[in-house]
């Protein structure tokens, strides 16, 4: 006789629902878009297909879009012409810049939406850094008084939450007190806390044309301040700093390769946990799926589930206009 028979719970679709233990809402998912000037433009990002470059007209239509689909959170980038690049990225610290119109708009076009910010350089800095490069280096104490007027500048043009992707030690703190100061106390911060220096943002930097630039004097990678993959111990580090610095948000970056840096976040820390399931990871599926290697619609959700199941709270990717889809048609 066989007393433990654990396929009797999953004999029927009613009970496999009944005792599923993570589902993804809705709710969860943040998505993602790319934004640049101009009128009408809807341009695809070759290697990340179904996402596009959205100019503030077609953006804002588009977010209404999401909107009805039930999506809440929305992470918005900029693509910067390179005429209005240089080493200081001072276009990210100008207070008449297109992104801060772009987020003024937004939040006026859709009031009850959360709108999240990118604090870094790279997409304004011509040499493709997320810090100012001096004598050859990321300067680190100079990057972050760029970030804090960067920052205070977002908080200023509405967006709900601040998320610096830039890796700079200490800029949780600084900014938390530039913010402070100047009036922005319910300004939040994701912070993303473990990013790695990853080989997956390939198709992002595509969007962005963001990549470190090919040129002696500039270092070729971002290895001096995103992490090591092979670490894990040090996001505790990480965390720690952040929590104690003021973050609202700790995010691990890439989410599929780095399931246990999620995991080991989500045990020891109260703060929500995001994962930022980033561009080469839904490139993956959707050349596969492309090619018919892949279901779309079942590796999709399956993915999602994958990166809550290990402890996400949020979870930030492009393919959440698609689980929306999805789940509206049931
Ligand atoms: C840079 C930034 C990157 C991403 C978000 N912010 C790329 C990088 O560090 O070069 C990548 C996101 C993605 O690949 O989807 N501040």
């Amino acid at each position: 006789m066989m007393l433990e028979r654990p396929r009797r719970n999953r004999k029927s679709a009613a009970i496999r629902g009944l005792i599923r233990e993570t589902k993804v809402t809705v709710d969860d998912l943040v998505y993602p878009l790319f934004v640049q000037e101009g009128k009408g433009v809807k341009d695809e990002i070759a290697s990340l297909p179904g996402n596009f470059r959205w100019s503030l007209d077609t953006l804002i239509k588009e977010i209404g879009a999401c909107v009805d689909l039930g999506l809440k959170s929305f992470m918005v980038f900029p693509k910067v012409d390179d005429a209005l690049k240089d080493g200081l990225g001072s276009y990210g610290t100008n207070r008449d810049n297109y992104y801060l119109k772009v987020a003024r708009e937004i939040k006026k076009a859709h009031p009850h939406i959360t709108l999240i910010s990118d604090v870094a350089l790279d997409p304004y800095s011509s040499d493709g850094h997320d810090g100012i490069v001096v004598d050859g280096r990321v300067d680190n104490d100079a990057s972050v008084a760029l970030l804090q007027q960067m920052s205070v500048l977002q908080a200023e043009a509405g967006f709900d939450i601040l998320g610096p992707s830039d890796m700079m030690d200490g800029r949780i703190g600084a900014i938390r007190e530039a913010l402070d100061e100047e009036g922005f106390a319910d300004t939040s911060i994701m912070s993303y806390t473990a990013k790695y220096a990853s080989a997956l943002y390939g198709p992002f930097r595509d969007a962005l044309d963001s990549a470190p630039v090919d040129r002696s004097d500039v270092p070729k990678d971002k290895k001096t301040y995103q992490m090591d993959p092979a670490n894990k111990t040090e996001a505790l580090r990480e965390a720690e700093l952040d929590m104690v610095e003021g973050a609202d948000f700790l995010m691990v970056k890439p989410a599929l390769h780095y399931l246990d840096i999620i995991h080991l976040l989500k045990d020891n820390y109260n703060l929500p946990i995001a994962a930022y399931h980033v561009s080469g990871e839904c490139a993956m599926v959707l050349a596969a799926s492309q090619k018919g290697w892949l279901d779309y619609n079942q590796i999709m959700p399956e993915t999602l589930l994958s990166i809550k199941r290990a402890g996400a709270d949020v979870l930030i990717s492009y393919f959440a206009k698609d689980y929306a889809q999805l789940r509206r048609k049931g």
